[in-house]
């Protein structure tokens, strides 16, 4: 039988150099070639399935509490943007993540580190008219699994027109960390599109692509 060949990942196909500018060049649109896409990664056990506690963009504060979330308040913020680069309006964002100590509001989650009770640890966001997006959260420390050490990171879902995106943003000033991650190493080339920037101390960027076009 003639073999096929083997053929080209998902996983390396977006991570090429083709990816963004390919579909541009195939079906023969207009549009130049925009950033590229941002990688997918495993959603992971922590899920907030089913949740339904606050889910305003600060996660630090909850109503009916006076004291803010234990650990170091950060802001994030981004936009979602096309393929081309155009910004998503109304492109639906869930975030979830661990608190100071490293501990998921969850079921599943077996790490003894405390939780904390003034920790929203799940947002709901809508993006605006230029694709933007914030939260206002607590830097993720690290924790163990089974598998090995999690680097600290953000949990997102991201739904825009034809794209549903799980995946995890990382820490640009975690750069070790992150190279011990079995998750982070997956992703190969393509992890610099899951790695913020550092705007400010305390600010970090990360404009989240998808393959959708805008319109
Ligand atoms: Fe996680």
């Amino acid at each position: 039988m003639k073999s096929l060949g083997k053929p080209l990942s998902r996983r390396a196909f977006a991570g090429s150099a083709l990816a963004a500018g390919a579909f541009a060049a195939t079906r023969g649109m207009a549009q130049t070639p925009g950033p590229m896409p941002t990688m997918d990664s495993q959603m992971g056990p922590f899920y907030p399935l089913g949740y339904s506690g606050e889910d305003d963009f600060d996660m630090t504060m909850l109503k009916g509490r006076t004291a803010r979330a234990l650990g170091e308040v950060i802001e994030v913020t981004g936009r979602v943007l096309d393929r081309y680069g155009n910004p998503m309006k109304n492109a639906a964002i869930e975030i979830w993540q661990a608190n100071s100590v490293g501990r998921y509001d969850h079921a599943n989650d077996q790490n003894p580190a405390p939780l904390d009770p003034n920790f929203q640890g799940v947002a709901r966001l809508v993006t605006g008219t230029s694709g933007e997006w914030r939260i206002r959260t607590i830097k993720p420390k690290f924790y163990d699994t089974p598998l090995g050490v999690r680097t600290p990171h953000i949990h997102f879902d991201v739904t825009g027109t034809a794209q549903k995106l799980v995946t995890q943003m990382y820490f640009p000033e975690e750069t070790e960390a992150n190279a011990k991650d079995f998750l982070y190493k997956d992703l190969g080339q393509s992890a610099p599109t899951l790695v913020a920037q550092r705007a400010a101390p305390a600010i970090y960027r990360w404009d989240i692509v998808l393959m959708d076009a805008a319109g």
